[in-house]
């Protein structure tokens, strides 16, 4: 049987993934810290919950100790554990929201990843890292902590496949659009908070929530993103990176340059010229 250790299995996007492995035969180690979820998980097909926080070392210690009961060697790792926030960089809570993100979005793979090196080595296993559309493509005002993340998990990943290449492991990155999970639900309490706490960004944040919404709105089905992450793990010679669910607009933002998304910007939020944004 094949074996899984899946971050973020209590997730939107997670669970469904482990419900799809489930059937598919595939022993999956469904790692979170919700626990009435994991009790909803325990109840699948070769499903074992572990209770741990990517943001604890000792935790996903304890984690690993309870996979070595069952096996000694993994199929793969898959990291999904994430969160995002709607925010400034530069108001409200900037820089403690930023580095919670950056904790479990970033060093919760690295932590995981560098843990479980052994038990993919001896499974000849691989490894999943998520990332996301604003992983590649351009970066969004008022999500700069979660962009930045993405960015970092691109980065990361592609030095830990030339890394690991030496030893055989592969490295595969998933590039999520959007999809509508808790993720992307929490965004509109953040953005009332935000718009509240503003002192810079009244008119800015009322007109881009307009914005917000259409790209959010035509959110992808999640069951598709959990086909493609059966196939970054079952296909014999898995791509480098798996893209899904990335919207026109997204594609278009990504072609263009810098200087002339920044006007876009400007035009579509009618804020032209100079800073009249109050
Ligand atoms: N949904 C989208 O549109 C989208 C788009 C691009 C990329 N992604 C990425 O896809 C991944 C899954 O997102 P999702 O949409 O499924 O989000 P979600 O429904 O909010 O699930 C987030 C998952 O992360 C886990 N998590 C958060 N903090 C944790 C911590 N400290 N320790 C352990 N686990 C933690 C949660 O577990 P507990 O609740 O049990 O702690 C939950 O399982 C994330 O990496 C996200 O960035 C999502």
């Amino acid at each position: 049987m094949k074996t899984v250790f899946f971050t973020g299995a209590t997730g939107g996007l997670g669970e469904l993934c482990v419900r799809t492995l489930s059937r598919r035969g595939w022993q999956v180690f469904a790692a979170g810290t919700n626990r009435g979820k994991l009790n909803e998980l325990e109840q699948l097909p070769h499903v074992i919950p572990l209770h741990a926080n990517v943001r604890d070392m000792d935790s996903l210690i304890a984690a690993k100790e309870k996979v070595l009961e069952y096996t000694d060697r993994l199929d793969a790792v898959v990291n999904f554990a994430g969160i995002s926030v709607f925010s400034s960089l530069v108001e409200g809570e900037a820089i403690p929201l930023m580095e919670k993100l950056m904790d479990i979005n970033v060093l919760g793979t690295a932590r995981v990843n560098a843990l479980m090196i052994d038990l993919i080595e001896k499974g000849h296993g691989r490894i999943i890292n998520c990332s996301s559309t604003v992983g590649w493509s351009a970066s969004q005002p008022f999500s700069g902590a979660y962009c930045a993340s993405k960015r970092a998990i691109e980065a990361y990943s592609d030095s830990l496949r030339r890394e690991l290449m030496f030893i055989g492991i592969p490295v595969i990155k998933i590039q999520p659009g959007a999809y509508q999970t808790e993720l992307l639900s929490g965004v509109d309490d953040d953005y009332l908070k935000t718009l509240k706490g503003t002192t810079h960004y009244q008119t800015v944040l009322r007109r881009l929530k307009f914005v917000m919404d259409k790209v959010l709105g035509a959110a992808g089905d999640p069951q598709d993103l959990a086909n493609i992450v059966v196939r970054a793990l079952e296909d014999k010679r898995p791509r480098l990176k798996y893209r899904k669910g990335t919207g026109f607009l997204m594609w278009l933002m990504s072609a263009l340059p810098d200087r002339l998304l920044d006007w876009g910007y400007r035009m579509v939020l009618k804020v032209p010229w100079g800073n009249s944004a109050t």
